[in-house]
């Protein structure tokens, strides 16, 4: 069990599972390579058994789906900063991911947040990477988190790029709506909100997750339908909806387009939210 390793909790230690991914899945997968220098850096600073390495790198379609994933946050990204190229990203729940070295656009600023011990660690293993990079610590289940984390808000405001990664099935139903409701309260117009969605039938089922499993955190939250993401407060509408898994092989090819419209939410895909145009 990896809860407690470096002074983290258990849902900070999940962290490791895309870290690994993103330094190591490019000679697993090479078609979906992400080319993430920082990884390797920050794992290496880490000094980790050999032996943990490679039980997250046996979980291959987890592997698979972090590397998915990347792409796709990454090119939702860079849509986004070609649209707004002074605009703001925000890595909320970042771990030790960079997505920095592969968003700077000469003009963007992007903001790093993580629980404090994470945010530490951090610190101590990556550098920042240059002055319109930033960093700071947040806990997404506090109140005004938006503030406190000095975004931009108000209508003449750059838009900003919120991406959430990994974070919301970890948090309580009632601190996902929080959450939403938060960017959707201060976020300035044209800002952006993508996020990962694990179905609700996965909640309380970690234990049997090949990789989730070996930290001891759980799912707290799934969607039950796709207006979960946007009910709790009338700006927030679904812009697009991204399959992450689809392409692993071929049973994943029928079963993840199967499983959407079966129940209505993906069993794993990532959303991208925003705001509905003032009147
Ligand atoms: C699976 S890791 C994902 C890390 C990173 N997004 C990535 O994909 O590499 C989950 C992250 O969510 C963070 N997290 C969980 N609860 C949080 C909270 N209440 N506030 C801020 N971050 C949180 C954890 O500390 C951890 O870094």
């Amino acid at each position: 069990m990896l809860g407690g390793r470096h002074g983290l909790e258990p849902v900070e230690t999940t962290l490791l599972i895309p870290l690994v991914a993103r330094a190591y899945g490019d000679q697993l997968f090479p078609d979906m390579a992400v080319q993430d220098r920082c990884a390797a850096i920050a794992l290496a600073g880490l000094h980790e058994d050999e032996d943990d390495i490679e039980e997250f790198l046996q979980d291959r379609l987890s592997v698979y789906g972090v590397l998915s994933r990347t792409r796709i946050f990454r090119q939702l990204a860079t849509d986004f900063f070609t649209r707004h190229r002074q605009g703001w990203g925000v890595n909320l729940g970042c771990g030790l991911s960079s997505y920095f070295q592969w968003l700077d656009r000469q003009d963007n600023h992007w903001l790093d947040a993580d629980l404090p011990a994470v945010m530490a660690l951090r610190e101590s293993l990556l550098p920042t990477l240059g002055l319109r990079h930033h960093s700071a610590s947040v806990d997404l289940r506090r109140a005004h988190w938006w503030r406190s984390l000095g975004l931009p808000r108000g209508p003449h405001a750059p838009p900003v790029w919120v991406m959430l990664e990994g974070v919301l099935m970890y948090l309580q139903p009632e601190e996902v709506m929080h959450v939403l409701r938060e960017f959707a309260c201060h976020a300035p117009p044209g800002s952006e909100l993508v996020c990962d969605s694990l179905s609700w039938m996965a909640t309380g089922w970690a234990s049997l997750h090949p990789s989730v499993s070996h930290t001891d955190a759980q799912f707290a939250w799934g969607a039950r339908q796709m207006s979960d993401f946007t009910a709790i407060d009338p700006r927030l509408r679904k812009l697009s909806e991204h399959a992450v898994l689809d392409g692993y092989n071929l049973a994943t090819a029928w079963l993840c387009p199967g499983f959407r419209a079966l129940w209505g939410v993906p069993a794993y895909g990532i959303v991208r939210l925003g705001l509905a145009q003032a009147r």
